[in-house]
């Protein structure tokens, strides 16, 4: 049976839990997640494991990247499981703040980040987004002082927003990117895939074979706006109210027209009902 990991909920024990991890110069691996974990954190926490010799894992469910119209208060909780996971993943340390220990009374600071977090793609429609994120992981990586942090891609205009940030502030921490883990159906795992009922639960991956055939197009030679406008169309048909369906250059986020203004990334976010599911793929 594995050992549960130490969990700390305050920033004095972080400090002296950090002091324990760092003898004999262990390497920290961070990975920030909001808990409700799947494969998908999983997949990041084995990722750490071969950059790193000590791994701390975030269970914070940040209110500052949640609208007030948004999914904050039933976002999935769900402790037990998630402890049971990163026991069985032999991970050291849970860092599981309250919010007032993270945003304790008179907190008045905020990182507001540029570059690719105004690319517009999730910041035209979550405009609140990435400064929340930018601020609780600014704040993570100063709490946690972690040599490496890793990121899932599947949030990939967050994974570009936090390794800027990073860089731009000499955080002194090397942003790792995580591969996507998929259901065998292709939809990118989620969080959030609990929210779908059984009958867009089969409609979800549409998103995945749209833009494997759409990147197949392009790679192909084919008008990109023609085909972007046609995935777009396809998303739409399959019963999804799409926010956007892009090529993008894959580190600055511009918009690009063709393979040779590449590499090239197509990005997708769209509504099923009442639940907006994100996706992106290399092309
Ligand atoms: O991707 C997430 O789960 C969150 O945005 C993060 C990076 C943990 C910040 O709250």
């Amino acid at each position: 049976m594995s050992r549960n990991p130490m969990v700390v909920r305050t920033v004095p024990a972080l400090r002296r839990a950090l002091d324990g991890l760092r003898t004999r110069r262990a390497t920290i691996a961070l990975v920030p997640t909001m808990g409700a974990l799947h494969d998908g954190h999983v997949s990041l926490v084995r990722q750490a494991r071969r950059r790193a010799q000590k791994i701390i894992v975030s269970i914070f469910v940040n209110p500052a990247q949640f609208a007030p119209t948004e999914d904050f208060g039933s976002y999935p909780r769900t402790w037990n499981a998630d402890v049971a996971k990163l026991a069985a993943e032999k991970v050291d340390l849970i860092w599981n703040p309250d919010v007032k220990a993270m945003y304790p009374d008179g907190f008045a600071t905020r990182i507001v980040p540029e570059g690719p977090a105004a690319a517009g793609l999730e910041d035209r429609f979550r405009p609140h987004f990435f400064g929340g994120v930018a601020t609780v992981v600014g704040k993570l990586f100063t709490q946690c002082r972690p040599d490496v942090a890793v990121f899932g891609e599947k949030d990939f205009q967050q994974l570009r927003v936090v390794t800027q940030m990073a860089r731009d502030l000499d955080l002194g921490v090397r942003v790792i990117g995580s591969r996507t883990v998929r259901e065998r159906d292709g939809l990118a795992m989620s969080s959030r895939n609990v929210y779908l009922s059984a009958e867009q639960r089969l409609t979800a991956p549409t998103l995945y074979r749209v833009m494997k055939e759409s990147a197949k197009q392009l790679k192909a030679g084919d008008d990109f706006a023609n085909v972007m406008a046609a995935g777009r169309e396809l998303i739409a048909r399959a019963g999804f109210v799409p926010d956007y369906f892009e090529a993008r250059h894959a580190e600055t986020l511009a918009p690009v027209a063709s393979m040779r203004e590449g590499p090239v990334r197509i990005l997708v976010a769209a509504k099923l009902g009442e639940t907006r599911l994100i996706d992106n793929i290399a092309v």
